[in-house]
């Protein structure tokens, strides 16, 4: 039986999406929604859609999908989530999972409440490098990790298109935008051992000048009300620590995502990708080669396929994503009330093998 897909939002990342189904086998592009009707009805008939809606629960409830993406602004990941998890379609929506850890705690119990799984597009880990390196960390080539680095920034990137630069549909700028990536990446290396503090920072350097040659696109200066750099530190539940750093703009490299994580045994960097270690008394590098060439986009998805089949185990689980959005949202009111945020809520992550 094909795989009936939908997918809600057809803007810049749902393209990525639909690549990823196009590889897929045996999978039916059945319907799409978009608030913005012209948007809609363009990509359903240049994608080849059976049907197009300006509604997300009309979509739902009209038709019997399998599985659906969910490539929404921020504002919009966890109302079709949960509605789509209510009628146990299968769900892979996109990074940040929500605009805060409350609303992914909502989509935790949706999530387990429903015969569907809900998997979030941290397409990171689907990079041959980065599961090399996780591989290396599994295998306790680290040893005892006791310190990360999270970090994302770009000289030129305030996204010039969407909702990325206003805070009441994004929730924050480039600490939300990409900063999930850099800290989902971390983490995951670092085995999401919980998070117990938080301190961070802000500024507003850039968004709201004049000369907007740090934009991507065009955006009004007076409707920019998000950070566009932000730093702190956390620290995590097995007593190691964790520093952040992101930003969209700022006089540095052109983009940096570079990750480290160290431990007494060994330690990594993610962007370049390298492992640092000791080896019969002598200090040695070690490069990773003849890893495939791959679109993280498409391979998660393909990935999501796998897993709603029951071929594949889910990697990106939601309750790890609820320890990258705690500290999200901790650096946030930490750079308000200029104190350090206690984190006292966990969500245990359900343990290898389990199916979501
Ligand atoms: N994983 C990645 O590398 C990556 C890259 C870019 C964007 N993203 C994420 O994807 C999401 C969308 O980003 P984008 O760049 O595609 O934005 P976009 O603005 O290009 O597209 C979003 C679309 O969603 C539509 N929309 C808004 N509210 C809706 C609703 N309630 N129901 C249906 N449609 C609705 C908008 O009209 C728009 O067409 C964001 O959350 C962003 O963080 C992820």
């Amino acid at each position: 039986m094909p795989l009936k897909i939908g997918i809600i939002g057809t803007g810049g990342i749902a393209e990525f999406h639909l690549r990823g189904y196009r590889r897929a086998k045996d999978i039916q592009l059945v319907a799409c929604c978009d608030v913005m009707g012209e948007r809609v009805k363009a990509f359903a008939e240049q994608h080849g859609f059976k049907r197009h809606y300006t509604d997300f629960r009309t979509m739902l409830a009209k038709e019997d999908l399998d599985a659906v993406s969910i490539c929404t602004p921020n504002y919009a990941h966890k109302d079709p989530t949960i509605e789509a998890l209510k009628r146990n379609v299968n769900v892979l929506c996109e990074k940040p999972t929500a605009m805060n850890a409350k609303e992914v705690k909502a989509m935790i119990q949706a999530s387990r409440k429903s015969k569907a799984l809900l998997t979030i597009g941290q397409h990171f880990r689907f990079d041959p490098k980065n599961q090399a390196l996780k591989r290396m960390v599994d295998a306790g080539d680290l040893g005892s990790i006791y310190y990360g680095r999270s970090h994302s920034t770009r000289r030129v990137g305030i996204p010039g298109w969407g909702a990325f630069h206003i805070k009441e549909k994004s929730a924050g700028g480039p600490m939300i935008d990409i900063g999930v990536h850099a800290l989902d990446l971390t983490l995951w290396l670092m085995g999401f051992p919980g998070v117990d503090s938080v301190t961070g920072q802000t500024y507003v350097k850039f968004g709201k000048t004049k000369e907007q040659y740090h934009t991507w696109g065009k955006i009004d200066p007076k409707t920019f009300t998000v950070e566009d750099f932000a730093c702190g530190m956390a620290r995590l539940s097995n007593g190691a620590t964790l520093l952040i750093e992101s930003a969209w703009a700022s006089h540095t490299e052109t983009e940096s995502l570079l990750q480290v994580v160290l431990g007494d045994k060994g330690g990594v960097t993610a962007y370049p990708h390298r492992a640092y270690t000791v080896r019969n008394g002598t200090h040695v590098n070690i490069e990773f080669t003849e890893l495939p060439e791959v679109e993280p986009h498409e391979e998660e998805v393909l990935w999501f396929v796998h897993c709603v089949r029951g071929e594949k185990e889910n990697v990106v689980r939601v309750e790890e994503t609820y320890q990258t959005m705690q500290i999200i949202d901790a650096v946030y009111k930490s750079a308000e009330t200029g104190k350090e945020v206690v984190i006292k809520d966990h969500i245990p992550v359900p343990s290898k093998g389990s199916r979501k």
